[in-house]
């Protein structure tokens, strides 16, 4: 893939053990050691990383990704031994659910430890860690021999990255290189799960269940359903560390969003194909052009309306729905469309997870599907 300004594009494709792979990932990992930024894939979305234990490394996320100050970084490690090294009284649940879904898409708060400056977590006493699970993120972890602070690998609140393209359409010349690992597995990104709450609770919903944490935690807190989060912090967006996180960072209620105007119904089967076609019916009557996210049984539904459609798979699989979901997001605004359209899917599973991302992605509001949107 090439890229003309400045951002090295490593292609780790290849068998982990061969000399090509081998000699990007040390090279990667040499990058993070001088305080470089690096693009890695991990089994959820593309990250951006840093040596977590580098102030000055870390400030170049937020630079780089015009993200503000006050929004905390997820430090990446090799393993769970070394969940010692940035975090300190660790509570005995964190060992039980690192032990079960580590390496994995699960985020854990617990109590910040010495190493990692306060830069990494928005000055907060609390930070968030995890051990990935793609081999080329735990191989690069390995080799850097650092713990390494990495938010998603877009401009903030904007679309995540699934793929290395993804990442150079926001960060190209922005950044020292980025590994090309190819799509990523799981497509949203890891739950965030907060160790300090009593008792504890999911902050953002995402790759490991609320049902499969809750066979092992049956008192944790799905996430929030009050969305009163105020966007109004956006206004002190380059701001310095305050010693005052987000009272729920990173809950901005428009976040992965697309830069077309997207309306998403809140409904399923017959009454979600309705409201679609009645919103597309009204748009195309204006002039419009729509785009819509379908499942292949929807997009078979509405293909009499001409619609740019992004594929995201059967809606019998969530799974593949929510590893479609940002690519399609992307493809769609890539078109100068009007407005793009969608619905939601159960609650289930990965489902809690990817309506949370449909409804930021929309604004932080759903469409009610017996309202014709005006
Ligand atoms: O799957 C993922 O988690 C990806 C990959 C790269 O690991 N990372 C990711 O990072 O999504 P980011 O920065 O885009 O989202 C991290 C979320 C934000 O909502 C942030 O506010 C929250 O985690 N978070 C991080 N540290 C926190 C803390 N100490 N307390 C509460 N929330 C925290
Ligand atoms: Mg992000």
């Amino acid at each position: 893939m090439p890229s003309g300004h400045g951002t090295r594009v490593l292609d780790v494709r290849g068998a982990l053990d061969s000399p090509a792979v081998q000699a990007a990932l040390a090279e990667a990992a040499a990058v993070l050691r001088a305080g470089g930024l690096v693009a890695f894939p991990t089994e959820t979305v593309y990250g951006l990383g840093a040596d977590a234990t580098n102030a000055a490394a870390v400030a170049g996320i937020f630079a780089a990704k015009q993200r503000p100050f006050s929004d905390p970084l997820i430090v990446h490690i090799a393993n769970s031994e070394a969940l010692s090294t940035c975090a300190q009284q660790i509570p005995e649940t964190a060992w039980l659910l690192a032990e079960r879904f580590w390496p994995g898409p699960l985020t854990l708060i617990v109590p910040r430890g010495d190493a990692i400056p306060t830069q990494v977590t928005a000055g907060g006493a609390t930070v968030g860690v995890r051990v990935p699970a793609h081999p080329v993120a735990r191989a690069l972890l390995r080799l850097a021999g650092v713990p390494v602070a990495a938010p998603s690998a877009n401009r903030f609140m904007h679309t995540s990255p699934t793929t290395a393209a993804h990442v150079l359409d926001d960060l190209d010349g922005r950044i020292d290189c980025v590994l090309d690992g190819g799509p990523c597995a799981v497509g949203v990104e890891s739950t965030v799960l907060d160790l300090l709450a009593q008792p504890p609770r999911i902050l953002r919903p995402g790759g490991v269940t609320l049902e499969a944490l809750r066979a092992l935690l049956p008192t944790l807190q799905g996430p929030s359903a009050e969305h009163d989060v105020a966007t109004a912090v956006l206004a002190d967006g380059g701001a310095e560390p305050t010693g005052a996180p987000l009272a729920a960072p990173g809950q901005f209620e428009r976040h992965y969003a697309p830069h077309t105007r997207l309306l998403v119904y809140d409904a399923q089967g017959t009454a979600a194909l309705t409201a679609l076609r009645s919103a597309a019916q009204e748009a195309l009557s204006r002039g419009a052009r729509v785009g819509a996210l379908l499942t292949t049984e929807d997009a078979a539904a509405l293909a009499d309306l001409p619609l740019s459609v992004a594929p995201l798979g059967t809606s019998a699989d969530v799974a593949g729905l929510a590893r479609a979901i940002y690519a399609a997001l992307r493809a769609l605004d890539e078109q100068s469309l009007d407005l793009l359209l969608a619905h939601t899917v159960s609650d289930a599973g990965l489902g809690l997870a990817l309506n949370d991302r449909l409804r930021r992605a929309a604004g932080g509001v759903f469409q009610r599907a017996d309202e014709a949107e005006g």
